[in-house]
């Protein structure tokens, strides 16, 4: 399986992955709790999914738009004060939660695949931090 038969898996299954994800997130850095308080999960786990499928197109196709959406996302994300540093703690927890929603599915290569695309958007989301995009 590659990363493109994973998305697919990933977005017939709904928000399923995106649950996973942020029950594992947020009991595995309590830290990060205080920035979902206010958080409507159910909304923010369709968003999550919706962005996996921008995560994806991102690393197999970039295009401009792409790259501005993900730019524009970091923009935000500093807007709510994120540290540049919880990062790396939502791609540790992320990555589990997809290995466990692929069970016996999983393998080294998809990991790979996954964890560049993922590295991607952060670079994205991160220069967003510096350059300030509006749309
Ligand atoms: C590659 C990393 C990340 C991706 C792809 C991502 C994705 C998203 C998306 C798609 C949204 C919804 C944006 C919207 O409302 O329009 C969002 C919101 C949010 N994200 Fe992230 N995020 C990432 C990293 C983080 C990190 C590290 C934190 C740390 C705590 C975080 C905390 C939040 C919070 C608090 C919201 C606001 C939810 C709301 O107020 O409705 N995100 N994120």
């Amino acid at each position: 399986m590659d990363i493109h038969d994973s998305l697919q898996l990933i977005l017939q299954a709904k928000d399923q992955l995106a649950g996973l994800f942020y029950e594992r997130f947020l009991a595995d850095y309590p830290e990060v709790r205080p920035f979902f308080e206010k958080v409507d999960f159910a909304r923010q786990r369709v968003l999550l999914t919706t962005t996996l499928m921008i995560i994806e197109r991102n690393y197999t196709e970039p295009t401009p738009a792409i790259e501005q959406y993900l730019q524009y996302l970091g923009t935000r994300h500093r807007a709510m004060e994120i540290p540049r540093s919880s990062y790396a703690k939502w791609i540790k927890s992320m990555m589990a939660a997809m290995r466990q929603f692929h069970g016996q599915q999983w393998s080294p290569e998809l990991e790979q695949q996954w964890r560049s695309a993922i590295e991607r958007a952060r670079q994205l989301m991160l220069q967003g931090y510096d350059v300030h995009i509006t749309v």
